[in-house]
């Protein structure tokens, strides 16, 4: 797959199973996550990889979670909660982990660590697997910071599902270049 490809085809799938990527190929989609623009080459992010019998230890987190913020939350919810990282063989929680750096706002750090997301999935897709960037009340939830093991400066800036696509994939949307882009002529 070429990287212009890459670019122009990935797609989300949010409909996810087996097989999840190999160790081999996480290593490689790390690689490409690793190589996001870094201003000051401050490595401001590192991930977690979910997968097997943890996602549900990450599900129970969020069902306590919603408990602690809502102690009448009705079971439905808390149920739903514990089977969202089922929803795929892997999840990967995306943190930024930022410095303090005259020059390099905090703004700078969350870009970069969004471009290691996008970096690592479209690694992922080159291996024909799929996934999904997902974040939801629980990716700023403090109970669920503190049970990752997040610092206080830290932030969760995606759980990233990752499997085999379910399905076909959705048609992608035509844009047109035009909306977006301009020249500006002074
Ligand atoms: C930071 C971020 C957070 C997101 N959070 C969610 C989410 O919680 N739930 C969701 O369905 N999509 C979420 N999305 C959007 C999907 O990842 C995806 O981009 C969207 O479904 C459109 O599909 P496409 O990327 O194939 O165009 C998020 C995207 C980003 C960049």
């Amino acid at each position: 797959m070429s990287v212009l490809n890459a670019l122009l085809q990935r797609n989300s799938a949010p409909r996810l199973q087996e097989p999840g990527p190999s160790p081999e190929h996480c290593q490689q989609m790390f690689q490409a996550a690793l190589r996001a623009p870094d201003h000051g080459r401050l490595r401001p992010w590192r991930y977690l990889v979910i997968g097997g019998d943890d996602r549900a230890k990450l599900g129970e987190i969020y069902a306590q979670a919603e408990l602690a913020r809502d102690p009448n939350a009705p079971t439905e919810k808390l149920e739903r909660l514990r089977g969202q990282p089922l929803r795929a063989p892997m999840v990967i929680v995306a943190i930024v982990n930022p410095t303090e750096k005259d020059g390099v706002p905090l703004q700078e750090q969350v870009i970069s660590a969004g471009c290691g997301v996008h970096g690592l999935m479209l690694a992922a897709e080159s291996f024909g697997y799929a996934g999904v960037w997902r974040t939801g009340p629980m990716a700023t939830n403090d109970t669920v910071n503190q049970a990752l093991g997040l610092a206080s400066h830290e932030s969760i800036v995606g759980f990233i599902y990752l499997g085999t696509r379910m399905g076909e994939a959705k048609k992608l949307p035509d844009l047109n270049t035009e909306d977006f882009v301009s020249h500006w002529q002074g």
